[in-house]
Parts: structure tokens; C-alpha cells; sequence
């Protein structure tokens, strides 16, 4: 079995470069064939030079020091998640000046340092400066600056109060309550607004990480993306697919790009068709503590996705009644969707916003019928104290990083 060197699994497919691997084997050998383990305004991308790209007017070029301060030392009591970059830390920032402030006055940051052992290094590091730094999206999580100082290379970002979306799908414990059926369709409807936008014409970036991980939420539970160390430009003029080393995270990767390395935004569809199902099931994509069988999800699940009798097997047993079978069968339908392996069978991210917010709106007209033994209330949020509801978290429930 292959023992990765990073909590966040990636590979390059020896057949498309042969070298620089990022997972290995406990025998030496490469294990990198992934078999296991995320009112707009936009400005064109155009191939820009590391010194054009670190000029961007949008963005504040921070010294290690001020960084340092701004995070009182790095404190370990501040970190907020580790990731295969580096750790991440609260800070606090002058909301004007952007000078290191006192910890609880100003405004609160999030700093990504990258370790000095880290694979992903420099050439992400740019990427994530080059794509955020030029995007301005309520769904993507705001970049406001970075440091590139010696050895040193930080990104600072908005801070986002309730951390991921993995945290409070899979983290166990009375800090992490289960999301209600209502807040996962939020939450799944703000990141398709985040991944649509980048596939949208005018932008057409294929993301390349689609995770939960990734899919950071505010005080409001609205997702937006982080981390563009992977993403790629669309392809362009008449041609279908751009060709890279694969890379990405176990369980996520569209299997033609595992197959083939041939990237399009099809592949972050596929991604994000395992994330949709990760959020109905309460299941990681990926976990070997399950029983054989059910080690990988997609495989497990897809069988019973389509079936209004059985998809609820699938679903997650803490959401109780909150759903309506209907809503539930019609989003597991759509998880079946993306997760077609053949991409054309894919719908595009409009396609997917389309039918998120059609089931929303079904949800806020209340004109869902119930009609299974599952059903039994249309809404969460607006009947708090419905019988039945009162003991599930309401959002204010729910952990909010202070
Ligand atoms: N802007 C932010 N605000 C609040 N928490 C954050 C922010 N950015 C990251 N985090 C927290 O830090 C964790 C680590 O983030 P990071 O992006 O480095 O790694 P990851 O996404 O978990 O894994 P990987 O490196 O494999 O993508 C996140 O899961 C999240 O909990
Ligand atoms: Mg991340």
C-alpha cells in the first residue's frame, strides 16, 4: 500500500512525465496511478510574467515580519488547518492600512505559509497569486496579498469564519454538528456558482481541486473556493482539452484525466459530482475504515442514485427527516449525472447551478410534494419549532471561529 508524503495526495502519471511523483510506495516504488485516497467582475487572463503577476494593483505585497506579527509568531494555538502548502494561521490586520493590528481589533486574516519541504511549492504558490489575485467573485474566497520574501512564500486571505466544508461534513464531535439538508443545498449551490463562474466564457479556468477541503464557508454558511495552486487555463481556439500531469486528490479526479491526463472543465464537473455526493451520503469519497465494498463511495453509491426506492440508502442517516424524497432523489440523480464516466454525458456547471436552483426554489415555495416515509417537512430553517426539529443544529449552532 502506498504511504503518501503529504496530507493532500497528489501525482504526476509517470506516462506523462515519468518523474517528480508525489506519492510513493512503502517499497520505493511509484504508487502514483491514484488508486486510492477540491456581481462578478473578472479580468482577462493573459500569460503574465512573475514580476507582472506580483506587480497586481489588487493585491498587497506583505514582509515576512509583518506577517509574522500579524499572526503573533505563528502561534500553533492559532492554526486553523494544515494542508499539503503548509499551515494555515488567524491574523489580524488593519482593515485600512493592512499593517499588522493587535489579535481581536481590526480585520481577521488567514495565512497559508508554505513549508519549506512542501511539494507543491513556488509554481502554485504563483498560480494561486496569478488566478485569485485577478478574480473578484462572491463564491471565491478574497486573496489580499502575499509574501515573497527569501525562502519565504505566504498567501494571506479573507478570513472565513466556519472553516470547510470537510470539517463540518466529517469531523465528529458536539464543535461540529451535521449540516441540515437546507444548509447543504446552500452550501452546494454557492460552490456551483464559484466553479460556473470559472468555467463561464469570459473566464474559462478549469479549477482542478474541486474537494470539501476547499470549499471554505462564512459566517452565513455561503461556500466560496480557495486554493487555485492547481488551476489551469481552458482550452482555447478549436481544441477540446488541455494536456497536463495529472494531478488533484484521491477520490475526486474525473477518471478520464486519471486515464488519459487530457484536462477539461468536464473533470471538475466529475468533482464536483463527488463532492454533491460526499454532502447527501455525510460519506468521505474515499475511506478505508468502511466496510469492503464501500471503500470507495462513487462506486458504492452510484447503483442506488437513480432509484427513488433505494437512494435512500445513500442518504446521510443525521439529515433524519429533513428532506423531501423528491429533492433528495432529483440532487442524488443529478450527483449520478456528473459522476457519468463518459464526460460528454456530464452536464456543464450551468447546467448543474440550473437544477440546484430549481430545487431551491421548490424548497422556498414549499411546493415539494412529500411523498415518502422519509418526508416529512419541507423546511428546516423556516419551522424551527416544528415537532421533530428542534434538536437539530440551526446554523448559529454550529462552530463560528471567533
Ligand atoms: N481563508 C480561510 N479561512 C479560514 N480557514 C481556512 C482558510 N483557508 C484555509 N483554512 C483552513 O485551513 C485548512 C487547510 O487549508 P489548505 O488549503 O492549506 O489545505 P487543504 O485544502 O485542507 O488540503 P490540500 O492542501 O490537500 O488542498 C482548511 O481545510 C481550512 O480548514
Ligand atoms: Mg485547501
Amino acid at each position: 500500500m502506498g504511504v503518501c508524503l503529504s496530507a493532500r495526495i497528489k501525482a504526476e502519471s509517470p506516462s506523462h512525465t515519468g518523474v517528480n511523483s508525489k506519492c510513493v510506495s512503502t517499497d520505493g516504488k511509484d504508487a502514483s496511478s491514484l488508486s486510492s485516497k477540491g456581481s462578478s467582475v473578472s479580468v482577462p487572463l493573459t500569460p503574465r510574467s512573475e514580476g507582472e503577476i506580483l506587480q497586481s494593483p489588487n493585491l498587497k505585497s506583505f514582509s515576512f515580519s509583518e506577517l509574522r506579527m500579524a499572526t503573533r509568531n505563528f502561534r500553533p494555538d492559532s492554526v486553523l488547518g494544515e494542508g499539503g502548502f503548509g499551515s494555515v494561521f488567524k491574523g489580524w490586520i488593519d482593515e485600512h492600512s493592512y499593517a499588522p493590528a493587535k489579535a481581536g481589533t481590526g480585520m481577521v486574516i488567514a495565512v497559508k505559509r508554505l513549508n519549506a519541504e512542501s511539494f507543491q511549492g513556488h509554481r502554485e504558490w504563483l498560480a494561486e497569486v496569478n488566478y485569485l489575485g485577478q478574480f473578484y467573485h462572491p463564491h471565491l474566497v478574497k486573496l489580499i496579498g502575499y509574501c515573497l520574501e527569501d525562502e519565504h512564500r505566504l498567501l494571506v486571505y479573507e478570513f472565513m469564519p466556519r472553516g470547510s466544508l470537510e470539517n463540518h461534513l466529517f469531523r465528529r464531535g458536539s464543535y461540529f454538528q451535521p449540516l441540515s439538508w437546507n444548509l447543504r443545498l446552500k452550501v452546494a449551490l454557492g460552490a456551483a456558482k464559484g466553479l460556473a463562474f470559472l468555467h463561464s466564457a469570459e473566464t474559462k479556468v478549469i479549477y482542478r481541486d474541486f474537494k470539501t477541503s476547499n470549499v471554505l464557508l462564512d459566517s452565513n454558511y455561503n461556500a466560496k473556493l480557495s486554493d487555485f495552486g492547481l488551476a489551469k487555463d481552458g482550452p482555447t481556439g478549436d481544441k477540446s482539452h488541455v494536456s497536463t500531469r495529472v494531478m488533484g486528490t484521491y477520490g475526486y479526479a474525473a477518471p478520464e484525466y486519471l486515464a488519459t491526463g487530457h484536462l477539461t472543465a468536464k473533470s471538475d464537473v466529475y468533482s464536483f459530482g463527488v463532492v454533491l455526493l460526499e454532502m447527501l451520503s455525510g460519506q468521505r469519497a474515499v475511506d478505508k475504515n468502511r466496510p469492503s465494498g464501500r471503500h470507495n463511495l462513487v462506486e458504492w453509491a452510484r447503483p442506488y442514485l437513480t432509484n427513488k426506492r433505494k437512494v435512500f440508502r445513500v442518504l446521510d442517516t443525521r439529515l433524519e427527516s429533513q428532506y423531501n424524497l423528491d429533492a433528495a432523489h432529483k440532487m442524488a440523480t443529478l450527483a449520478f449525472r456528473c459522476l457519468s464516466t463518459e464526460p460528454k454525458f456530464r452536464p456543464t456547471m450551468a447546467e448543474v447551478l440550473k437544477e440546484l436552483e430549481q430545487l431551491q426554489d421548490l424548497r422556498e415555495e414549499g411546493t415539494c410534494s412529500s411523498n415518502g416515509p422519509r418526508s416529512r417537512r419541507r423546511n428546516v430553517e423556516d419551522t424551527p419549532n416544528a415537532k421533530g426539529v428542534a434538536s437539530y443544529p440551526r446554523p448559529s449552532d454550529a462552530p463560528l471561529y471567533a
